[in-house]
Parts: C-alpha cells; sequence; structure tokens
C-alpha cells in the first residue's frame, strides 16, 4: 500500500491541462502501480474521487467511488470503483442542481456548485476498453468536479456566489445540505 502525497491548491500541477494517456502506457508497470496507489489514497483520504493531477501526474485519469446507502454524505447513488482514462463529457439535460462540494486539494473548504445533472461519458477503462456511462444527479455532479481537475479547473473556479464558500466547521454549524469530497 502506497499513499501519495495530494497537491494541494496553489500548487501549478492542479492548474495544467493534463495530457491524454497512450494506449501503451496503460499496459506498463507504472499506470498500474500508480492506479494501485491512487486507490489506496482515496481510501486513506476517505474520499470518493480522484484525479491523477492531484498525486502530481498531470494526465487524463481519474478514479470514483461513491459508497451506497446512508452515508455521512447522505443517500447516495453508488458507484463502484470506476477508472476512467481519457475521458469525455457530453451534457444531455442542461438542468443543474447544486451540491456543497469539497475537494482533498482544498481541503478545510466547501463551497456550493451548481452543474448539469445528467451527462454521458466516453472513456477508456485501465485495460484500455472502450466505455460508455451515463450519470444522473449527485454522480454526476462528481464527475464533473473530477473532469475538471483534469482540465485544471478547481470547483471554486465553478462558483457563482462565493458567499457560499464556507469553512468545514462553519457549514456543519450553519448549512444543511449534501456535500462531496
Ligand atoms: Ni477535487
Amino acid at each position: 500500500m502506497a499513499v501519495r502525497q495530494i497537491l494541494n491548491m496553489g500548487n501549478p500541477v492542479l492548474r495544467q491541462v493534463a495530457r491524454p494517456l497512450a494506449s501503451a502506457e496503460l499496459a506498463s508497470p507504472g499506470f498500474a502501480l500508480l492506479l494501485r496507489d491512487m486507490v489506496d489514497t482515496l481510501h486513506e483520504y476517505g474520499g470518493i474521487g480522484l484525479a491523477a493531477p492531484q498525486v502530481g501526474e498531470s494526465i487524463r485519469l481519474a478514479i470514483i467511488e461513491i459508497p451506497g446507502g446512508p452515508t455521512r454524505y447522505g443517500e447516495l447513488d453508488p458507484m463502484p470503483l470506476t477508472v476512467f482514462v481519457n475521458p469525455t463529457i457530453r451534457v444531455l439535460d442542461a438542468n443543474t442542481a447544486g451540491y456543497w462540494e469539497g475537494c482533498l486539494s482544498v481541503p478545510g473548504l466547501r463551497g456550493f456548485v451548481e452543474r448539469p445533472q445528467h451527462v454521458r461519458i466516453d472513456y477508456l477503462n485501465a485495460a484500455g476498453e472502450s466505455q460508455s456511462l451515463e450519470l444522473q444527479g449527485f454522480s454526476a455532479t462528481v464527475f464533473q468536479h473530477e473532469f475538471d481537475h483534469l482540465d485544471g479547473k478547481l470547483f471554486v473556479d465553478r462558483m457563482t456566489d462565493m458567499s457560499l464558500l464556507s469553512f468545514e466547521r462553519e457549514f456543519e454549524e450553519f448549512q444543511q445540505a449534501t456535500f462531496i469530497e
């Protein structure tokens, strides 16, 4: 098990547009190792999504794992551990909903972000096979948050009302809503 250090906002790697992975790279031992480390890191920090740039690798790779049932995030649609390589996204319904987002790279803060709630994602899995997935609701928001990391964007860039940026303690004291990390 190897937990990687997570880069915090201010590190320029988080602001780069990450490069696509070549299919040959997916078969390399380095890729398997990075993926294992990312899963270990996600579990260690108790997050539900992690993008490779957050561990200093500027490549288009992200993982998401959403526990089902009642959790400290509220009642969620579960998503098993899913690996997204070179994902593309298409918004199927522009109607938005907002969640209080958090980010392992922006520790201690929560912010309210509205995003489209029905998207289609085309991507490669860890074996390099083409996959597609339609996501709705919370999981659509989680994916868009991770996808943004691949383009050098953080959730704070998506906020339209900066009065809805809060420290976690104050969030728990004064806000009642779903949040993600
Ligand atoms: Ni994040």
